[in-house]
């Protein structure tokens, strides 16, 4: 997971063709490094110390190698009614979506094994020239699986994978993915805006408006409010998946941060925030506890009960959707939805 190199002066550190003959995906990293174990140390430490405890600014330890495999077991599980929506979407839509924005170049943020994609690059592929596909992720184990896949499924296709964090690396992201001939669609899918907080989903925003030039297009897939029973069964799936990516997060802190967090003393919890409109993880302490941290020089206790938020993931209505962009220079063209309503695609370009 973690790159303890300083970064180097250039965009791009290396390119390494990955081992298939014949591939023509290339997985590089940027200007930063993807996520280091400073920063962990850092933000653990903040969020450990904040009442109540909270490690939900930084969704991205959930996804170590196991954290992207137990995601994808999420997606299978009947609760979870998000990626089949939106992939619906994307199969009605793609073609509408590739023409109207002129796009020649895919930019993908968090894209996981990129399965939804397909739609999209079907519709590039089909609406003919080159084309290109610039997957951007922290999970070098995601980025690699889906890599395969991707090119013996697009062999037309030119793919350039990232590892990276786009925390950080949005700007060189987008310098890297520069293309003369037609637009950039910048993708984030997945409901995956909806982990950001208010305040770093603006930031965020902001931050790829200052690097999208004026024939660049975003998409970005936004989960719908809808009754509690259904989003809490989301998130709290019979088989366990959900449980065991919450819980995972102890077992990256162990492994990094040399912790001792016993996973069997924590109970998972999700609850449906409904004035914030957004679904909390937590983990619930099940007993007194104290946990060992020595990468951060402190040792934490926990009380029976006391809880530790890890994961927030807002959900929007049409309005809260159109009113996610105020504010940072993209206005809402579009907003595409399956026939039960239960996810959206936003499609934004930059203001003039
Ligand atoms: N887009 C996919 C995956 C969603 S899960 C889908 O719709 O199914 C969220 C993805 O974002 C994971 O693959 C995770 O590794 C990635 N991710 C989370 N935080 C990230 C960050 N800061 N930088 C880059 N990728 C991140
Ligand atoms: C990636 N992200 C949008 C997922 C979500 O639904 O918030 C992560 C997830 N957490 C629990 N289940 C799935």
């Amino acid at each position: 997971m973690f790159h303890h190199e300083p970064p180097r002066a250039t965009a791009i550190h290396h390119e390494e063709p990955m081992s298939r003959e014949n591939s023509r995906i290339r997985i590089s990293t940027l200007d930063e490094p993807g996520v280091t174990l400073e920063e962990m140390i850092r933000d653990v430490k903040a969020g450990l110390s904040r009442e109540p405890k909270d490690l939900s600014t930084s969704p991205k330890y959930l996804y170590d190698a196991e954290g992207s495999r137990i995601f994808e077991e999420i997606t299978e599980t009947p609760e979870y009614y998000q990626t089949d929506a939106e992939f619906s979407i994307l199969r009605q839509r793609s073609e509408e979506i590739v023409s109207r924005t002129g796009c020649r170049t895919l930019v993908e943020l968090g894209s996981g094994s990129s399965s939804k994609t397909r739609a999209l690059l079907d519709a590039l592929l089909e609406s003919g020239g080159p084309a290109r596909y610039a997957p951007l992720d922290v999970s070098e184990s995601a980025l690699e699986e889906s890599g395969e896949q991707l090119a013996s499924r697009y062999p037309d296709l030119d793919i350039q994978g990232y590892v990276g964090d786009f925390d950080k690396s949005l700007r060189s992201l987008l310098k890297s993915a520069e293309n003369g001939s037609g637009g950039r669609l910048v993708v984030l899918l997945g409901g995956t805006i909806g982990n950001f907080s208010p305040e770093s989903r603006r930031g965020f925003l902001r931050t790829l408006r200052e690097s999208m030039g004026e024939g660049d297009h975003l998409l970005i897939g936004v989960d719908l409010v809808k009754p509690r029973e259904t989003l809490e069964r989301a998130y709290d799936d019979a088989a366990g998946a959900t449980a065991r990516f919450n819980k995972n997060l102890l077992s990256v802190l162990n492994h990094n941060l040399e912790a001792n967090f016993d996973p069997e003393l924590f109970a998972h919890r999700a609850a449906y925030d409904e004035p914030h409109q957004r679904v909390e993880m937590w983990l619930d302490s099940l007993e007194d506890q104290e946990v060992k941290l020595p990468a951060l020089g402190m040792d934490v206790r926990f009380e029976k009960g006391e809880g530790l938020r890890t994961e927030i993931s807002a959900k929007f209505t049409r309005e809260s959707a159109a009113g996610m962009f105020e504010d940072t220079a993209f206005h809402m063209l579009d907003l595409y939805t399956d026939p039960d309503e239960l996810f959206g695609l936003t499609l934004a370009a930059p203001k003039g």
